[in-house]
């Protein structure tokens, strides 16, 4: 995880590394750093040198340190780190740097061989300050410069052709003051130039103000970003090459709060929009037919398609349990949902007739990235299904299907996985529809529901007092679950998941009926256990009454999601919120905005950085 960046231009680097460091803060926030190439007067005559500062904890507690201390200079690299060899400490933080002092790096990944390099470099007399993986490179920098004859860009390349694992690094030399090198392997990095100078980051939000015009280097390509706004790009065996430049549409405005007090009430309070433009085009009235022009699969494929596997992790694996339900329900193709940490170690059944639909909101998480590979290896046709375009994933699947969300900043997962879920459910009809499972009538029917949904969820947001006193009721509790059935137990699988991420309030989801086989042993009477009931119109609501009745008979404090009109379930819970009537297969999208709601406003009860949870970190590029 953990966000870099890199400036080299024509004005100070400071302002858009601390800038680009509070963008990427998202990808971790153990500790933040920088280093600036600035002149230093040595005994009359200047000298370049680099200037680092450092601090554990988050970019804001480095710019107070920053506040007193003069670091001018045009070139420099910057880090927020999300720790994995290391505890977060000052000494830890990035850039790290070589005995000289002269060369400082910092980097995103782990290096899987750190620790046969360091014997080595501790044997030629180097010495480490730190505990991370990380130092290892500026010694290894610093070894090949003299070997390579004070050559940084084949230092970098000889270097990078001696590290295994994952990485994105940004270089940086006193002794060549204008200059970074930028490389990566499996962890992503994005460049870009603008008239006054060249950049590089994490993630494209550091960028947009400066350039929309991005460049995605491969694995083991070198980049070399100049002063004057030139980048050169080398392969790994050192050949110059000209890369393709992506233009990204995402304005800076979309990447800033605009008025909400965090992102993640900014997120829920988009999805509308995101629904609006996830369906927008995909239906035909005229011809009653569903469109997935990116889906290169001709009518037979679809018709020999055995199989399904979906491979996904956390709130996007949830998303895929919901698409489960409905592809087998609609186009009667048996799926299996994995995470994709398990997928690939596992010894998945998988044929020229397997379709792998792999779900990444960021398009960089390490596991659903290996799960790809081990499918297209298997020969599996492989869906991408992606929040950002350019992403890794789009380079390692066949077919990609955009969702629209926008770039989603808070850590916890809301937009993106709205969209998904919308998305899912176009591919299910999708295939049933090729399959002829549905005919164009009936999915015309189900699409006109689809197009309600973006008014019923401006429907609830626009009265959110409901969820707001049921959250005040249940934020000094220690324990909640989650019921359902159906598709109503996997929303709220992702119900729950939102409130351990942002809240820290331990919750656990159950299929309702298996409630009484063990979980309800957790209710406690005394404390009133919360217990929130998604029991919306469906064929088992009634069983989901009987359900909600024996928790309430064990003294638990029930919060129930319920169909706007339904008189019954007032009776059984303490609180009732209600969202409009949709068929059951929609009720997902709906249901799962008063829960992400509700675990936003016990979050802020309970005085927790709703957007960075601890721990955590948007994008997990580590396996
Ligand atoms: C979402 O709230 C979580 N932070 C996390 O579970 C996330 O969904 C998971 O890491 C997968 O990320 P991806 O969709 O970017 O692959
Ligand atoms: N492995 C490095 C460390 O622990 C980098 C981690 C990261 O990507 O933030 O410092």
């Amino acid at each position: 995880m953990c966000g870099i960046v890199a400036f080299t231009g024509a004005t100070e680097a400071l302002p858009f590394l601390l800038d680009g460091l509070k963008r990427l803060e998202y990808r971790g926030y153990d500790s933040a750093g920088v280093a600036v190439v600035h002149s230093e007067a040595q005994g009359g005559a200047p000298k370049a040198a680099l200037k680092v500062v450092r601090r554990q904890g988050k970019v804001a507690t480095l710019i107070e340190a920053l506040s007193g201390t003069e670091v001018a200079g045009t070139c420099g690299i910057g880090h927020t780190r999300w720790a994995t060899h290391g505890v977060p400490s000052e000494q830890n933080a990035h850039p790290h740097l070589d005995c000289s002092g002269r060369i400082a790096v910092a980097h995103n990944g782990i290096i899987e061989n750190y620790t046969h390099l360091k014997d080595r470099l501790v044997e030629q007399g180097h010495c480490f300050t730190s505990q991370t993986d990380t130092e290892v490179i500026a010694h290894l920098v610093e070894q090949n410069y003299g070997e390579t004859e004070g050559d940084l860009t084949e230092a970098v390349r000889v270097t990078v052709a001696q590290l295994s694992g994952s990485f994105a690094l940004a270089i940086l030399h006193a002794g060549h003051p204008d200059i970074v090198v930028v490389t990566r392997n499996d962890s992503p990095l994005v460049l870009g130039s603008f008239e006054d100078g060249a950049i590089a980051a994490s993630d494209t939000p550091a960028l947009i103000e400066k350039t929309r015009d991005i460049v995605y280097i491969r694995d083991r390509d070198l980049a070399v970003l100049h002063g004057d706004g030139r980048i050169e790009y080398f392969d790994p065996a050192g050949e110059p090459f000209v890369p393709n430049v992506y233009h990204v549409e995402w304005s800076l405005e979309q990447a800033e709060k605009g008025g909400y007090p965090d992102f993640m009430l900014k997120e829920i309070s988009e999805q509308p929009r995101v629904i609006r433009d996830t369906i927008a085009d995909r239906f035909d009235d005229r011809t009653r037919t569903l469109r997935f022009p990116e889906l290169p699969l001709t009518d037979e494929e679809l018709a020999d398609i055995d199989r399904i596997y979906i491979v996904a992790c956390g709130t996007s694996y949830h998303a895929g349990l919901i698409g489960k339900e409905l592809i087998e329900n609609w186009a009667r193709i048996p799926v299996e949902v994995e995470v994709a940490s398990e997928f690939r170690y596992g010894n998945p059944i998988i044929s020229a007739d397997t379709l792998v639909i792999a779900i990444s909101q960021s398009g960089e998480t390490a596991d659903t990235l290996e799960a790809v590979r081990l499918a297209r290896q298997a020969g599996a046709h492989v869906i991408a299904l992606t929040n950002v375009v350019g992403s890794r994933i789009t380079q390692e699947a066949q077919t990609v299907l955009n969702i629209k969300a926008n770039i989603e900043i808070a850590v916890a997962a809301t937009k993106s996985f709205l969209a998904q879920v919308t998305l899912l459910t176009l591919l299910g009809l999708y295939f049933a529809q090729e399959r002829l499972l549905l005919t164009g009538p009936q999915i015309q029917e189900i699409f006109g529901e689809m197009r309600q949904l973006p008014g019923q969820i401006e429907h609830i947001l626009a009265d959110t007092a409901a969820i707001e006193r049921a959250a005040k009721a249940c934020c000094e509790a220690t324990t909640a679950l989650f019921i359902g059935r159906g598709v109503g137990a996997t929303t709220c699988y992702e119900g729950a998941l939102k409130l351990k991420e942002v809240s820290y309030l331990h919750a656990e989801a159950f299929s309702a009926g298996e409630i009484k086989h063990g979980p309800i042993a957790l209710i406690d009477a005394a404390a009133g256990t919360p217990v929130v009931a998604v029991v919306t119109q469906s064929a088992t609501r009634d069983k989901m009454l009987a359900n909600i009745e024996e928790m309430k008979a064990r003294g638990a404090r029930v919060i129930a999601v319920a169909t706007e009109g339904d008189g019954r379930i007032e009776k059984l819970a303490d609180h009732v919120i209600y969202i409009p009537p949709t068929r059951e297969c929609l009720s997902p999208i709906t249901a799962s905005v008063p829960l992400q709601l509700f675990a936003r406003y016990i979050a802020v009860e309970r005085g927790c950085d709703v957007d960075q949870p601890r721990n955590l970190a948007k994008s997990v590029t580590v396996e």
